[in-house]
């Protein structure tokens, strides 16, 4: 793992897009995975900028969507799959085969975990994964105490991550449970991009370059991924004694 410091989020944002366009210039039918959430945000929108202006082929480009707050409809304004429609399948006009999402209004959720799990098996795995760190240190809804072993699951949510995530919506809106793709997916991604900024990250960011190894803080297993970066801008990285 590296961990790199950008001076502002704006570097940090397009030095993600433009290495997530340097993957697509090199396997065209790479499979990409992004977190929603407020870290790639820019990321994703310099992403879209540049296809445009660069004229970048990604009429094979597959998108998976990292995770969602189970019982949520896509309609929801804060929900991953609205994210992720508005930041990526509409400026980008994806196909309805380029993309694959958790559908968590399912009736049956293990179906749910089983298809994403075969979506991505049959992608020959995930080329790319872009994904944050919540104040917990979860990635995605891989929570504290998660099995690191799993793939896509279902999980209780954590206390912090139900209270945090009310800042994604409008109005106080009732959250339990995460459907998530797992830490097996992550550590098996063949590049992970794990994004921090601003102050408030300084702690969890510490922990996870810095920290023991531990499930109980899920974001600690980047380190052991040969191929993992964390990136972050100055503030995020403010409490970190050395670097990798
Ligand atoms: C969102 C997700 C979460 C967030 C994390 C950080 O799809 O998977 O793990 O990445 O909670 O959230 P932000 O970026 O809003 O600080």
């Amino acid at each position: 793992m590296v961990t790199t410091i950008f001076s502002s989020y704006e570097l940090l944002s397009d030095f993600t897009a433009n290495e997530w366009i340097n993957v697509i210039k090199a396997n065209p039918t790479a499979t990409i995975c992004v977190a929603s959430g407020d870290s790639p945000k820019l990321a994703c929108e310099l992403f879209c900028e540049k296809v445009k202006e660069q004229q970048i082929d990604i009429s094979k480009f597959f998108f998976v969507g990292l995770d969602e707050w189970v019982g949520l409809s896509p309609e929801i304004f804060g929900s991953c799959h609205n994210d992720f429609r508005k930041r990526l399948i509409q400026p980008l006009g994806l196909a309805a085969s380029q993309y694959h999402m958790f559908d968590a209004l399912a009736a049956d959720l293990q179906t749910e975990c089983s298809k994403m799990d075969a979506v991505i098996k049959s992608r020959d795995g995930i080329d790319l994964m872009i994904v944050g760190i919540g104040m917990n240190g979860h990635i995605g809804f891989n929570e504290p105490g998660v099995d690191v072993d799993l793939l896509s699951h279902v999980i209780e949510l954590d206390e912090t991550t139900l209270s945090v995530g009310q800042k994604y919506f409008k109005e106080k809106t009732v959250l339990q449970k995460g459907i998530t793709l797992g830490l097996k997916h992550l550590m098996n991604s063949k590049k992970v991009f794990l994004l921090a900024n601003g102050e408030r990250k300084a702690t969890v960011v510490q922990k996870a370059v810095e920290g023991k190894i531990n499930n109980q803080f899920p974001a600690s297993i980047m380190q052991q991924h040969k191929n993992g970066y964390i990136l972050v801008d100055e503030a995020a990285a403010s409490l970190l004694n050395k670097l990798s």
